[in-house]
């Protein structure tokens, strides 16, 4: 079996193998082939490739003869010029905004697997790029507000006087708001949190956070398909933007991620709310892509309104692409593994819960349910 690695296009930093996950494939009995500098970014040079076994070189050496393209993002059809007939493609491949290049890979026979498909299930945790990537996102999401607030986070007793705790807000505990609930206590400020799914409320607490919940409304529960949230009767909007707008008066900073698979994101926090907060409030609005859960929000921008600084940052993982690198790395390492037998090789059974969820493509034809589905 060969694993070809690719060199990204645009603005991604991050890389689909690392030296650890060359390693381990070669461990499999596999040939792995790196794309030129497909590391630099990360911060992992072709020599490292090399010294973990792995052979350098241009990308249509690395693609020749490959069974297994990996990537982070989709790479177009075209740029697969080369690559065998049956070869699998797995990476983040956005299909649903992608569909004419998924329809490229059918044609040129690739067995396209998009990897923000995996279920969220404990049997594919490992696996889980949206988690992994989330996770990162929501540390960085706190830095980068600490970055642009004008005042420390913790509290600080000095000869000079007092320097007070900063409060920071919390809004979507899925992974990322839960680590940046993690992230923002360690840094010392005074943290409340809030979701719709009621069992956030004990993660929150385990975190040494404060839980912010609308109580004895209907449709409390919040909690839709696999985990995800619904979206919530009028009468528990009303209760929520009640609830939140008491409490985002009194905040310094807040990071928003609430989502709702399929649907824009929620807004959650608007202009006139926006208006009652302190001069010098920072928000950072991680649906920014998705929408925005605060009204105003530019995806990519920092903007000013009311005196508050809102960030809407995109990809904020890519910013920290040696971590992203190495954990959406180890994602992809993971998932093939499992279905890798050393003697017998990779075989992905078209039975299989993991493999039904995320194949897109196979045999020149679209044959995602998902996919066919939304089109
Ligand atoms: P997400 O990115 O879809 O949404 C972020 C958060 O926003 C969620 O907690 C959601 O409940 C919340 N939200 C939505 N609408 C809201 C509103 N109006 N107000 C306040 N909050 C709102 O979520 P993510 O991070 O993808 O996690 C989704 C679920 O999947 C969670 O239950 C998580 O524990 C579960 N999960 C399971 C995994 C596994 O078992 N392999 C891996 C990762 C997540």
């Amino acid at each position: 079996m060969k694993v070809a690695i690719l060199k990204e296009a645009g603005d991604e930093t991050r890389v689909a193998a690392i030296p650890e996950t060359v390693k381990k494939f070669a461990a499999l009995g596999a040939e792995v082939a790196i794309e030129r500098g497909a590391g630099e970014q990360a911060g992992i040079a072709d020599t490292d490739y090399e010294g973990a076994g792995a052979a350098t070189g241009a990308r249509a050496e690395a693609l020749k003869d490959a069974d297994v393209i990996l990537c982070v993002q989709g790479p177009e059809p075209a740029a697969l010029a080369g690559a065998k007939s049956g070869a699998l493609l797995l990476g983040a491949l956005d299909p649903l905004r992608r569909r004419a290049a998924i329809d490229g890979y059918a044609a040129a026979t690739i067995d396209a697997l998009a990897m923000e498909w995996m279920p969220r299930s404990t049997r594919a945790q490992s696996m889980d790029i949206l988690s992994s990537q989330s996770n990162l996102a929501g540390y960085k999401a706190v830095v980068d507000a600490a970055s642009a607030y004008g005042r420390a986070f913790p509290m600080m007793m000095t000869a000079a006087g007092t320097v007070s705790p900063a409060k920071l807000f919390v809004m979507g505990v899925g992974v990322a708001g839960l680590q940046a609930i993690a992230t923002a206590k360690r840094l010392g400020a005074q943290v409340s949190a809030t979701d719709v799914r009621a069992a956030t409320r004990e993660q929150i607490q385990s975190l040494g956070a404060k839980p912010i919940f609308v109580e004895n409304v209907a449709g409390i529960e919040g909690e839709g398909t696999g985990g995800y949230a619904s979206e919530m009767s009028p009468e528990y909007q009303a209760a929520q933007a009640e609830l939140v707008s008491g409490h985002l008066a009194k905040q310094d900073l807040v990071i928003t991620t609430a989502l709702i698979p399929g649907k824009p994101a929620p807004r959650l926090i608007s202009d006139a709310q926006l208006a009652t907060m302190k001069p010098g409030s920072v928000i950072v609005d991680l649906a920014a892509e998705a929408g925005g859960n605060v009204e105003g929000t530019v995806a990519g921008e920092r903007v000013t309104k009311h005196g508050v600084t809102i960030l809407g940052p995109v990809q904020l993982a890519r910013t920290l692409a040696a971590d992203s690198s190495a954990l959406f790395a180890r994602n992809l390492y993971n998932f093939l593994a499992a279905f890798w037998d050393k003697e017998a090789g990779l075989a992905l059974p078209d039975d299989d819960e993991l493999v039904k969820a995320i194949r897109l493509t196979r045999d020149g034809a679209v044959v995602s349910e998902r996919l066919v589905a939304a089109s």
